[in-house]
């Protein structure tokens, strides 16, 4: 099959390589020459563990090429992806201009027969608003049909998600697109859904925003949890062996961040109150999840007594494991707010510390040190902020005789307890 895909992020730049590698000829568009120039000279502009060697290995096959020109995409191939930003508005709501804008482009340069793939997060109803943009701006003369496709992959996990989806939704409005679209999906080996595409794009929307309400519950949980004497990681831990409930997103912590969660559940609640529903409990996981960050602070606070002149070191930035995005990082946000109290701040994180000095710059509230194992050195208190697998390596020997005070607040719950305590620590995790 030959493929475009308009927009090269996160979701459009590991689907173009992963598309090639499953044998399909894909061209990447975006509008962003420099960054198509990186890409064109092997480079790759984001961390995404497996990303680098799929581009590298297609690229050379002649599979995958990049481009700034939509029209290029378009007249070479039958299947169009859109993948661009959908950020959100000051109010909540999601702005489409992306999407419209490369609607438009489309209808100016369709020729014969396309699908138009929507892959975007977008709300309900979009597929049929871009449907309706490429017939006006084509003058009614475009054959094409629309498609909604959304995505299901995790950032940290996008090449492994995509080449195992747990399922593959297809949203479309006639049956002339679905063959096409089975084909394309059929390397995969997923089970294939397809549904009319407003159903398609509220899958997405239900299954974001009921992975936030899984992450919130286990975070109220964890409060009981402290209250009680209780552990949450075994509570869950029994929960999650319930089939119908299972083990995954159930990790108490800091709270969800990054560009997808906080974003779709605010897009979310805004459609139902637009369509004529308050979710409120959508408000309410939204609303455990800023809390639950206030009340970390205000643990570590007390601990401390004064955050006011106190050095804290902070292990991870990113936020989440295994990627450099700092998006609506839960980590950055703690960062701020214990500079806000007057802390300073020593930190560090495998891969997103450049990404992270945009939002947090490096001065004389904020230093940013080159290996984990010197961050704990002159601080009053270490927080994990991040849950990267390496934090578990911490010298916790050498971390202890170079503290002021030996203290460690786990926000990922990701140190054992035993070992912590057991090297002269104070410690304390989320809900155990
Ligand atoms: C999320 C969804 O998991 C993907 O299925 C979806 O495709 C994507 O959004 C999207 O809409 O594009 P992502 O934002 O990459 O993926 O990251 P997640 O792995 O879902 O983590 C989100 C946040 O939740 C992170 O801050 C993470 O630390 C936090 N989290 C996750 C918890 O606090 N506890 C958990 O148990 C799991």
């Amino acid at each position: 099959m030959t493929i475009s895909i308009i927009g090269t992020g996160y979701v459009g730049l590991v689907t173009g390589a992963c598309f090639a590698e499953a044998g399909h000829t894909v061209i990447c568009v975006d509008c962003d020459a420099s960054k198509v120039a990186t890409l064109q000279k092997g480079g790759v502009p984001i961390y995404e563990p497996g990303l680098e060697e799929l581009l590298v290995r297609n690229t050379a096959s002649g599979r995958l090429r990049f481009t700034t020109s939509t029209e290029e995409g378009v007249a070479n191939s039958q299947v169009i992806f859109i993948a661009v930003p959908t950020p959100s508005l000051a109010d909540g709501g999601v702005d489409l201009s992306f999407i419209e804008g490369v609607a438009r482009e489309i209808a100016g340069c369709l020729t014969g027969y396309r699908i138009v793939v929507d892959k975007s997060t977008v709300p309900v109803k979009t597929a049929e608003k871009v449907a309706e943009t490429i017939k006006r701006y084509s003058k009614g003369k475009a054959d094409f049909d629309v498609v909604s496709n959304p995505e299901f992959l995790r950032e940290g996990f996008a090449v492994e998600d995509l080449q195992h989806p747990d399922r593959v939704v297809i949203g479309v409005s006639s049956e002339r697109p679905v063959a096409a679209m089975r084909e394309i999906y059929a390397p995969f080996q997923a089970p294939i859904i397809v549904t009319d595409t407003n159903s398609a794009e509220l899958i997405k929307h239900a299954s974001n925003s009921f992975l936030a309400l899984k992450i919130s519950y286990a975070n109220a949980l964890s409060i009981v949890c402290e209250a009680t004497g209780a552990n949450v990681q075994e509570v869950v831990r029994g929960m999650g062996m319930d089939e119908r409930i299972g083990n995954r997103f159930l990790n108490a912590g800091l709270g969800f961040g990054g560009s997808c969660f906080p974003k779709d559940l605010s897009a979310f609640i805004r459609i139902s109150e637009e369509l004529g529903y308050d979710f409120r409990l959508l408000k309410e996981v939204q609303h455990i999840n800023s809390d639950q960050m206030a009340r970390f602070v205000r643990k570590l606070a007390s601990i401390l007594w004064v955050l006011k002149y106190k050095r804290i070191g902070v292990l991870g930035l990113a936020f989440k494991q295994n990627t450099d995005d700092v998006r609506m990082s839960p980590a950055i946000e703690l960062c701020q707010r214990l500079i806000q109290q007057g802390a300073t701040l020593r930190v560090y994180d495998p891969q997103a510390m450049e990404k992270a000095k945009a939002l947090l710059p490096e001065n004389d509230k904020t230093t940013y040190v080159a290996h984990m194992d010197d961050v704990p050195a002159g601080c009053d208190a270490l927080v994990i902020a991040t849950e990267w697998p390496q934090f578990t390596k911490l010298d916790l020997v050498r971390a202890r005789e170079e503290m002021r005070t030996p203290i460690i607040l786990d926000g990922r719950n990701l140190l054992e307890r035993p070992s912590v305590e057991s090297h002269g620590f104070l410690y304390h995790g989320v809900g155990r």
